[in-house]
Formats: C-alpha cells, structure tokens, sequence
C-alpha cells in the first residue's frame, strides 16, 4: 500500500471506494482517519477490525457542511448552531442525540453521536463528493499513536486499508476537542486545540470538564496514545536524575523534552520541542514515534507546563506515559 497523490480522479475514487463500504484514511487538520461510509453498518464494522477497536467505542460522523448536523442528530440544541457557526470547520466534535435511522454500529450502541466539519481542503473535498457521513476514527491500531501523516497510516494499519489519500503532515497534529451538548452543562470529554475558554467565550456559560464521563470513550482510557517502548512523565529535575540512573546501567535512554532548560542535553536521542514554539502540538506524536522506532529500553518524557494551552498535551501524555 503506498499514499495516493490528491487529484479530481483520486478523490472521485476514493468516493466511489466508500459508497463500495471500502475504507479510505482521509487527512484531516488533526489526525488522519480512517473512513468508512457512516450509513452503512457493514463499512463500519471494518473500521473496527482494522484497528483492532472494541465495538462499544463509538465513531466521529464527520460531515462537510454543519446543515447536516440535521441527517444525524435530534433535539439539536441552538447552542450547537452556534458552536459549529464559531468553530466549524475545525477541530471540535460535538455529541448530540442520535437520529434513529444512524447505525448503532456507529455510534458503539449508544444514543447519542459525535458530529465534526473538519478543516482540511482534502477531507472536506472528499466529503462532498462523496455526499454523506464520513465515520472515521483515528488511522492508528487500538490504543496506539494517533497517525499525523500518511506513512503513519501504513505503518499503523498496512493493507487494512483500501486507499490512503496523501494530504501531507497534519496541521494541528492532536485530536479534536470533544464537547457533550447533551447534558445541562457543556463538557468537554477529550481535551484539543479549541480551549474551554474559547468555548465560554462563545457559549456564555460555564463548561464542565470531564476526565471519567458516564459515556465510555476511549480516549478517557487510561492507557491510550502509547508507544511500544516504555514512557515516563517526569519533572525536569527527576528526569535528569533518571537519565543518569538508566546510562549508568547501560540502558538506551530517550528524551522528550519541552523546555529550554533541557534544550542542551548531552542525550543521543533527545528530541527538544520548544515550548515557546505554537507548533508544539503538530510535533508531538511525530516525536513519539520518532522515538519509538529505536527501540529504546525507555523514554523519558519532561512534564510541560500546567497551562491551558498544555491542556491537551498534558491530557495524551498522561495516557501515553507509564
Ligand atoms: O480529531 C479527531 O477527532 C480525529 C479525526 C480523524 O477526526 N478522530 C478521532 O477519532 O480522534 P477517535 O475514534 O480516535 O476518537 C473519537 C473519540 C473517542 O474517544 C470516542 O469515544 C468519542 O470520540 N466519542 C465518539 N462518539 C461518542 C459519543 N456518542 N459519546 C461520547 N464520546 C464519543
Ligand atoms: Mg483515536
């Protein structure tokens, strides 16, 4: 399986694909996805055995126009119109009350559903030409590193996969924010690139955050985003102290850093991501990956800040490390 270059002939291929119930793994500003048509529970249902994901985690919808919010969900708010005026496209995912007619296979048996305009020229290309709801989790196997670009989605996912559209690296490299707009209270369930304060900016009210919600997700799961090779979330100073511990036992160590601080480390396999950097994101699961690939005894991985900026960082990390 190699990418397939972006032209009118691959993206009509890759529509006729879906509507086959084929899988495509689409870019999008945050990860890359790995698609299936929505309304068909059959495509569906491969998605899962591709990433080895177990069927009661329910699947994004993504869409190409926020009009459709209408095919998918019910009793839809007028908060969510405005969120998806706001931020739409883009890296937010709102969970709604689920129509009757939307697969249960999408939705993990649940009756709500989560509902995205992502904002990436090639996914949203796709989308329209291909019509309807795009279901796609992250291109990765279960529990793994989320994909960034198109060879992540090989190395993840091989020939499980049907066509990977190549859109180059993603823009914003983490996944999207996830709201629930099913309770009285807004709340986020996943950390992202859209804050909780630009998302009281607009709603004009208190948003909960929650790290165990009612509904499962997997990305609440405690083990998630997490390489092969053991990873520890330290402070500066402990990682320093572990650092030298680990070489003086022989152990290849790697370093995932943030701060300055740190930026001049004697390490062979240091990968500084400068935390004054707004890219730092984008970086992030590269990294990862980067660093998995030596096959290290260990990865030490400096805390960042408690910042909300960090916020989403700070939540994959913490799932990522030991
Ligand atoms: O940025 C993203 O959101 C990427 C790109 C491809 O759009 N997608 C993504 O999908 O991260 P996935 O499947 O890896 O994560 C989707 C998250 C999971 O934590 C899932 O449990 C949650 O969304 N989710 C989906 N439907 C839900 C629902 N009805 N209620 C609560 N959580 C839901
Ligand atoms: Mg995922």
């Amino acid at each position: 399986m190699t990418p397939t270059a972006v032209t009118p002939q691959s993206i009509q291929h890759a529509a006729a694909l879906l509507h086959q119930g084929k899988l495509v793994a689409i870019p999008t500003e945050t990860v890359y996805g790995l698609g299936a048509d929505a309304s068909n529970p059959d495509a569906v249902a491969k998605i899962f055995l591709a990433k080895g994901r177990p069927a009661d985690h329910p699947l994004i919808v993504h869409l190409a126009y926020a009009r459709q919010i209408k095919d998918w969900a019910i009793n839809v708010p007028e908060v969510a119109w405005r969120l998806a005026d706001e931020f739409w496209p883009g890296p937010l995912t709102m969970i709604l009350q689920k129509k009757a007619s939307v697969p249960m296979a999408v939705t993990g048996g649940q009756n709500t559903i989560a509902l995205r305009v992502p904002n990436n020229a090639v996914a949203l290309w796709l989308l329209r030409e291909f019509g309807g709801g795009i279901a796609a989790p992250s291109a990765n196997r279960f529990g793994r590193i989320s994909p960034t670009l198109a060879t992540h989605v090989i190395e993840e996912l091989g020939d499980a996969v049907d066509c990977i559209l190549d859109g180059g690296p993603c823009a914003v490299g983490v996944e999207s924010t996830i709201i629930d707009l099913t309770d009285s209270q807004p709340t986020i369930l996943r950390p992202g690139r859209i804050s909780r304060s630009q998302l009281e900016a607009v709603l004009q009210t208190p948003v909960a955050i929650k790290s165990q919600h009612k509904i499962r997700a997997p990305g609440m799961l405690a083990a998630h985003y997490a390489p092969n090779t053991p990873a520890f979330l330290c402070t500066t100073d402990t990682l320093l102290a572990l650092l030298d511990q680990q070489r003086s036992h022989g152990k290849r160590v790697g370093v995932l850093a943030f701060s300055t601080e740190l930026s001049q480390l004697t390490c062979q396999h240091l990968l500084n991501l400068p935390a004054q950097a707004d890219n730092y994101e984008a970086a992030l699961y590269c990294a990862l990956r980067e660093l998995d690939k030596l096959q290290l005894d260990s990865i030490l991985v400096e805390k960042p800040p408690e910042q909300e900026d960090w916020m989403a960082v700070n939540d994959r990390l913490n799932k990522a490390t030991i």
